[in-house]
């Protein structure tokens, strides 16, 4: 037995890691900010605070959101899933618009009746399935409807793709910017293709690559609701920060007003080298950044037998 040879080996790992201090300042004092795993960021709230003379927990009405057993949040009649303070954007569950022929109870045309909702033209698509069918999104204010929508014909032919929305059994368009007051439609050019006999037609927004299209949903789609992506804004949606009155301005301290990236209304930003809820009355903190170096030694002795 002879030892062939000796291998040191030496990692040196540096772990160098940046940690942002915890921010407690995301909601007020004596308001839940917890709806069983969903979190409520400030300007959104629920209910009145138990402090602070019992004040609302939200900005102005339009933010306030309710828990519903202690698990589920709503705001009006819409789940919750999420809400991006950052980005103003919250991702909530929509119905799906179905069409099963002219006589049919099924059919639906859900809408989402609001002025300072609008659908996210960046992180949604708008979809329709079905044979010989056509969908529209349509957005409705000032007296004025503005519509976008896709189409879809096979007339029976198998030519599915599973998997991808190309064109056949499934069409999908991009979503144009400041649609808000929506109504979700679905359509059949040929009544004699429903309802059961070979398809039936489904249109809705989603969330970026969160639909899936197989051909087994042409007989019927297995969910009700998909999630999708809402713009929102604080002020009113004719507001800039050029015009916001300084009385109901709502961008606290160490942070500033921003209208570039919001079709209606304004959001707030922290200042350069500061964090948190820019909308809290606490506003944004200065940055804390932590910097652990921790090096770390392995050696190994490696025997070789021969
Ligand atoms: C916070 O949540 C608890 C449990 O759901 C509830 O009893 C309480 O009233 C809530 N407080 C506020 C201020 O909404
Ligand atoms: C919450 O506060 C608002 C404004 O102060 C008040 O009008 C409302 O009655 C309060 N609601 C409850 C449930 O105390
Ligand atoms: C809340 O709980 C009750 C009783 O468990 C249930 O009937 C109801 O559907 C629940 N509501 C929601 C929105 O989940
Ligand atoms: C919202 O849309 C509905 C039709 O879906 C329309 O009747 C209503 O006037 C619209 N609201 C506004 C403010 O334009
Ligand atoms: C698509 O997938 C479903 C379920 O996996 C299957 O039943 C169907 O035959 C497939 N359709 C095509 C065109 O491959
Ligand atoms: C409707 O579909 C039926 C069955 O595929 C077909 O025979 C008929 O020509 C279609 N009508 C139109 C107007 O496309
Ligand atoms: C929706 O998309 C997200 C990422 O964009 C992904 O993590 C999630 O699994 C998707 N959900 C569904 C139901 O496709
Ligand atoms: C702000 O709004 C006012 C009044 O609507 C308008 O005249 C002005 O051009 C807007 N400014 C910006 C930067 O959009
Ligand atoms: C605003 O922030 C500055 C700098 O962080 C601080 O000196 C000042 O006390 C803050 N004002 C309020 C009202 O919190």
């Amino acid at each position: 037995m002879e030892v062939k040879g000796i291998v040191l080996l030496t990692i040196i790992v540096a772990l160098l890691s940046f940690v942002g201090s915890v921010s407690s300042t995301q909601f007020l004092t004596g308001c839940n900010y917890t709806c069983g795993n969903s979190k409520i960021p400030y300007p959104f709230g629920i209910g009145n605070s138990t402090e602070q003379g019992n004040a609302p927990c939200y900005l102005d009405p339009k933010f306030e959101l309710s828990c519903v057993n202690n698990s589920i949040l709503y705001i009006g009649n819409l789940q919750v899933l999420d809400i991006d303070i950052l980005h103003t954007q919250m991702e909530v569950l929509f119905y799906v618009s179905k069409y099963y022929g002219y006589e049919y109870e099924e059919n639906t045309k859900p809408t989402l009746n609001t002025e300072w909702l609008s659908i996210s033209s960046k992180e949604n698509k708008f979809i329709t399935v079905g044979c010989d069918s056509y969908g529209y999104l349509d957005s409705t204010y000032n007296s004025n409807t503005y519509s976008t929508g896709c189409l879809t014909r096979c007339h029976g032919n198998e030519m599915f793709d599973n998997g991808t929305c190309s064109g056949i059994g499934c069409c999908q368009v991009d979503i144009p910017s400041r649609m808000r007051n929506i109504t979700v439609e679905a359509f059949s050019f040929n009544e004699s293709l429903l309802p059961s006999r070979i398809c039936r037609t489904y249109s809705f927004v989603v969330k970026n690559n969160n639909y899936s299209f197989s051909s087994t949903h042409l007989k019927g789609l297995p969910f009700k609701e998909v999630p999708i992506v809402l713009d929102w804004h604080v002020g009113e949606f004719e507001d800039n920060c050029s015009t916001v009155s300084k009385k109901n301005y709502a961008c606290m301290n160490n942070s500033f007003c921003d209208d570039k990236h919001t079709d209606f209304g304004y959001r707030c930003k922290c200042n350069k080298n500061y964090e948190g809820n820019p909308y809290h009355p606490d506003g944004c903190t200065g940055k804390q950044i932590c910097i652990y170096l921790s090096k770390m030694i392995f050696m190994r002795k490696v025997v070789y037998n021969n």
